[in-house]
Formats: C-alpha cells, sequence, structure tokens
C-alpha cells in the first residue's frame, strides 16, 4: 500500500489512518464557497459592518430592530445557499478515522446539512430564535415592529454568540477535551484570531497531536502547524477524501 496520493502527503494520510480521535475546527472560510461571506477577508462582513453595532449585548439593547434587519438579511443568505463541496467531503471523513470532532465556528447549519449531524456548534446557530423571557429556543410566534416574540410572549434575539459573551458551556468543554484527546487536529477556514476557539488547536498540539491547516491564506496558526494544506477547502477537502479512498482500497 502506497501512502502518498496527489497533493496530499504521506505523512498526513499516514496519521489520519492511525488516528484513534480525529478532530476538526472550522471557520467562515469553509462556506466560502457556498456564496456566504467570511468576517475578515475581502468581502468580509467586518469589513463592511462594524461588529459592535450589530454583534454584542450592548448593539442590541440598542436599537434591536436594527440587529435584527441584519440577522434577517444574514439568515435569508444562508437559506437561499447550500453547503458545498469541502462540507459533504468533510462528512466522509469519519469513514476513514476512530472517531471524528467536528467542531465548528460556523453558525450557519451547513455541516449538519451536508451529514454531519452531530457537529458542536461553538458560536450557535443563526437560524435559531432565543427567547429572552423564557430562555427556550424555538420558533418565532410573531413579528411586530420589526421584531420577532416567543409563544410565551418574550422577546427573541438572534441564537448566536456575540462578542463579549461566553460561548456554550458545554459545546466549550467537549471541544478542549477533543483537543485534549485526539491525535489529528484540522484548522480549517478560520483566521484563527478569535478566542477562545483559536486557542483550540495550540492546546491539541501542546499535548502531541498533528496539527493541519487548510486555507488559500497563512494565517496566526500557520507559523504552529504541522502542515499547511494551502487552498480552498471546496478543492483540498475532496482530494484528502479521494487520498484516503485510493490508499484504502
Ligand atoms: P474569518 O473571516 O476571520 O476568517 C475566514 C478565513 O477563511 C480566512 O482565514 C480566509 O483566508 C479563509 N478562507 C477564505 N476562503 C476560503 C476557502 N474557500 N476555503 C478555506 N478557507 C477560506 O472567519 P472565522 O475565523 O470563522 O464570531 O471568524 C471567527 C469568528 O469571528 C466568527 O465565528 C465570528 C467572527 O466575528 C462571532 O460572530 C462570535
Amino acid at each position: 500500500m502506497s501512502l502518498k496520493s496527489g497533493n496530499v502527503s504521506a505523512r498526513l494520510l499516514s496519521q489520519l489512518h492511525r488516528a484513534a480521535q480525529v478532530a476538526v475546527l472550522t471557520g467562515a472560510g469553509i462556506s466560502a464557497e457556498s456564496g456566504l461571506p467570511t468576517f475578515r477577508g475581502a468581502g468580509g462582513l467586518w469589513r463592511t459592518y462594524r461588529a459592535e453595532e450589530l454583534a454584542t449585548p450592548q448593539a442590541f439593547t440598542r436599537n434591536p430592530q436594527l440587529v435584527w434587519e441584519w440577522y434577517n438579511h444574514r439568515r435569508e443568505r444562508v437559506r437561499s445557499h447550500q453547503p458545498n463541496a469541502g462540507h459533504y467531503a468533510l462528512a466522509q471523513l469519519r469513514r476513514f478515522v476512530g472517531e471524528l470532532i467536528l467542531l465548528t465556528q460556523c453558525v450557519d447549519g451547513y455541516h449538519q446539512q451536508a451529514g454531519c449531524v452531530d457537529a458542536i456548534e461553538l458560536h450557535g446557530n443563526i437560524l435559531v430564535s432565543r427567547c429572552l423571557k423564557c430562555g427556550k429556543d424555538g420558533e418565532v410566534e410573531n413579528w411586530r415592529e420589526g421584531l420577532p416574540y416567543c409563544a410565551c410572549g418574550g422577546m427573541q434575539r438572534p441564537g448566536v454568540v456575540w462578542f463579549g459573551e461566553s460561548l456554550p458551556v458545554t459545546a466549550l468543554e467537549r471541544a478542549h477535551a477533543a483537543a485534549a484527546t485526539c491525535s489529528v487536529f484540522i484548522s480549517i477556514g478560520t483566521s484563527a484570531l478569535v478566542y477562545p476557539a483559536a486557542q483550540l488547536p495550540h492546546l491539541a498540539g501542546a499535548r502531541g497531536a498533528y496539527v493541519v491547516e487548510i486555507n488559500p491564506e497563512e494565517t496566526a496558526l500557520t507559523p504552529y502547524a504541522d502542515e499547511f494544506l494551502q487552498g480552498p477547502s471546496g478543492e483540498i477537502l475532496p482530494q484528502l477524501i479521494h487520498a484516503l479512498e485510493k490508499v484504502s482500497s
């Protein structure tokens, strides 16, 4: 069996081949080829919009209508686009490794749509509405003056994590546990700038995991990665699956 296939290194194939557990962290870049904008690159949301006016609890208190307008615009975009080849390839990865734990900063739900139903959402989900009164995530019962209300009568907010807020406790605990125990950690489509998610590959590396990065651009993580696969994830991930199929046939 030859372990080298196409652009995928023999070392990576062999690391994946014997990995009992692989942790993957994705960011907005994995959905770029679906047509969703990232946050920081060319055309990124934070190049056009100010995070402090739209994605903080203070912004929501100040002007909930404006915040909802922006999130509704993004929701429509998520609903009218689909997962891409990268999402589907990633869903295939679990066929080749012991256990796959998928951690995502994406809020679009595309991993789940592509078949990774157990993706761990670190920053919430943009399609979820959370009631400020009863705390439940649920359907919007009605819209009044640009604001959504729950069946209990409470106003709802988008079910995402805003700047200045903590990540969901269970999701973060599972992410830390995965970083501590995985033998391969793959960071895909994230600028690796936003903590605590950005810390995860470093935690994994410090525990001896083989750290791989997939991104068209170098990031804050690149100097620390054992391997950097430069390119769009919609191309690299299918190549990786193809290589794994070849070596396991
Ligand atoms: P960023 O916008 O910071 O980074 C996106 C990354 O995707 C960049 O490094 C790009 O080079 C890369 N990229 C672009 N196209 C790509 C492609 N086709 N394939 C692979 N990678 C590609 O997005 P995140 O790192 O996800 O938080 O941002 C982290 C968090 O900051 C977000 O979850 C969001 C944001 O503010 C909250 O909203 C709390």
